[in-house]
């Protein structure tokens, strides 16, 4: 069976969508699989924001057959592992689960790089067009991290 590995983000088309394609690219497709979702439910069943595509093609990555999902209770019972990009996404996550063993899963994405310090991706949907270039190179930093680790454990 395959490993799962779930990314969230607020709404889904800017942040997660790019880790899920950044992570994905490091990890061998036949025993990890990895999917996005928001914790908001504005953008179900849209694409990626149009500057996440382009910064992912940038890098060679295609995100856009993407399409926005919103996180669910279910999502606990079928990841074994949930990275959050920052602080309130990790509470609206760590809000709907039942039991210890499924707030274990949740994990803030930087504190691969900065364990323990609780650093946010920043949110680039307001900002400027360069807050896209920096979030993917947090992200791309943080998912080699992961990708060493998963590849290690489980294969
Ligand atoms: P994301 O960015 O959480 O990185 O996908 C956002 C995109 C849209 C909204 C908020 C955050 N929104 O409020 O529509």
């Amino acid at each position: 069976m395959a490993v799962k590995i779930l990314m969230v983000c607020l709404g889904n088309i800017c942040r997660s969508p790019l880790a899920e394609g950044i992570l994905a690219a490091k990890l061998p497709e036949n025993n990890f699989s990895v999917d996005s979702a928001g914790t908001g439910s504005w953008h179900i069943g849209s694409s990626p924001d149009k500057r996440s595509i382009a910064t992912a093609k940038a890098h060679h990555l295609d995100i856009s057959k993407q399409k926005g999902r919103q996180f669910n209770k279910t999502d606990f019972d079928v990841f074994d592992y949930i990275y959050v990009m920052d602080k309130s996404n990790y509470d609206n996550v760590i809000a709907l689960a039942n039991n210890t063993e499924q707030k274990q899963k949740v994990q803030i994405i930087l504190n691969e790089l900065f364990p323990g310090e609780n650093v946010d991706v920043p949110d680039p949907y307001y900002g400027l067009e360069n807050g896209f270039e920096n979030v993917y190179s947090m992200l791309d930093e943080a998912c080699s991290i992961i990708a060493d680790k998963l590849i290690s454990k489980h294969t």
